[in-house]
């Protein structure tokens, strides 16, 4: 390496060294909405800083922050202006807005300090995993998880209706679809489908509002229960699972896995969505990253032959592993079609 090369390496390790304050101090900026504030109008240092009470101790080092990170820019006149990074993805009303996930990591700050020994244990840091999270959560931390999926789901959508074609289906079951997100991304993408979301009781009071946000709401019915405990609808010749099997332990994803045979149509296909490691363990960046969370959490990241094991012990057949995703990759497969007399048995086509 020359010594250009050591320099931005050893400026690469500073930024993994001080994370933590990186990425405190963004989640700080969207919640006092300061992305949101720019993108009206732009303002000087001063303005700025009186618009949000900031000291005037801080104020130019949190700044100078925010132009290293090339969110905000200096214009002509001297007055800050959101870059146009920050207008796409930071900014509240933009239709790219992934500042939920900040929020989110930044939710789980006392959960982070137990990292350490989550990945010397191998246990995660509360006892039942994401079964204590997700029974534990009150209707706000309800909404603050799902604007952080919503987030996710923009992007991780838009890949899913690339990767998979759902023309040939007509009803789509999104187990545990949280905000909607996905159902939005795939019944935009194909006009003659309708969706049912299931998730736990009050989640599907905020997908209903996305759902109605996005326009679709003569076409997606709402369910909720328990995968685990509750028959999951049935009468659906899709079903998804973004970002869910992810959260649970083996035994409980082959337990929801089951549900998901039973309620899908004979013929009917499977589509796993979340982010997944290369089979070699050599990334990528965000599934890892993501998988490290997991194992605070509970659940894991998985590679996509494993998804593709777990969901053949659960009888589905012809799986199918798309490419490895630097976000989700997905992987889907069909529940044989049944004939009279015979039991499960793969059809021709
Ligand atoms: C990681 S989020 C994924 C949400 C959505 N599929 C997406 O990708 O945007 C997991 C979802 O599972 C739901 N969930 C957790 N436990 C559940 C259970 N026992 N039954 C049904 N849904 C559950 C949560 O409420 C949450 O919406």
């Amino acid at each position: 390496m020359d010594d250009a090369a050591l320099a931005a390496e050893r400026l690469r390790i500073y930024a993994l060294q001080d994370g933590a304050v990186r990425a405190r101090t963004l989640a700080f900026c969207l919640r006092i909405g300061l992305f949101d504030v720019l993108e009206e109008r732009p303002l000087t240092s001063e303005e700025l800083a009186e618009r949000f009470g900031l000291a005037p101790r801080v104020y130019p080092t949190l700044l100078a922050f925010l132009a290293a990170q090339r969110l905000i820019e200096r214009g002509p006149d001297g007055r800050w202006r959101n870059t146009p990074t920050a207008s796409h993805f930071l900014v509240r009303s933009s239709p790219r807005y992934v500042g939920g996930r900040a929020l989110l990591f930044d939710g789980f700050y006392e959960a982070i300090g137990h990292l350490d020994t989550a990945l010397a244990t191998g246990r995660p840091w509360t006892p039942a995993g994401q079964h204590d999270m997700f029974a534990g959560f009150s209707p706000e931390e309800q909404r603050w998880f799902a604007e952080g999926m919503l987030a996710n789901a923009i992007h991780g959508g838009e890949a899913l209706v690339r990767t998979v074609d759902f023309a040939p289906f007509r009803r789509l079951l999104d187990v545990g679809g949280g905000p909607g997100g996905y159902t939005i991304a795939i019944l935009r993408a194909h006009p003659h489908m309708e969706a049912t979301i299931f998730d736990l009781p009050g989640v599907d009071g905020i997908a209903r509002e996305n759902i109605e946000r996005a326009g679709l709401g003569g076409r997606v019915s709402f369910a909720t229960g328990s995968f685990f405990d509750d028959p999951l609808p049935r009468g659906h010749d899709v079903l998804l699972l973004s970002s869910i099997l992810h959260d649970w332990e083996d035994d409980d994803c082959a337990r929801i896995l089951r549900a998901c045979y039973e309620a899908l149509e004979p013929g009917g296909t499977i589509v796993v969505t979340e982010p997944m490691l290369a089979d070699d363990f050599t990334g990528p960046d965000h599934p890892s990253v993501s998988g490290l969370t997991m194992a605070l959490l509970g659940g894991r990241n998985r590679t996509r032959r494993e998804i593709a094991a777990m969901l053949e012990a659960a009888g589905f057949r012809d799986t199918w592993c798309g490419p490895l995703g630097e976000q989700n990759s997905t992987v889907t497969a069909r529940k044989p079609q049944l004939r009279s007399n015979e039991g499960p048995v793969l059809d021709s086509g």
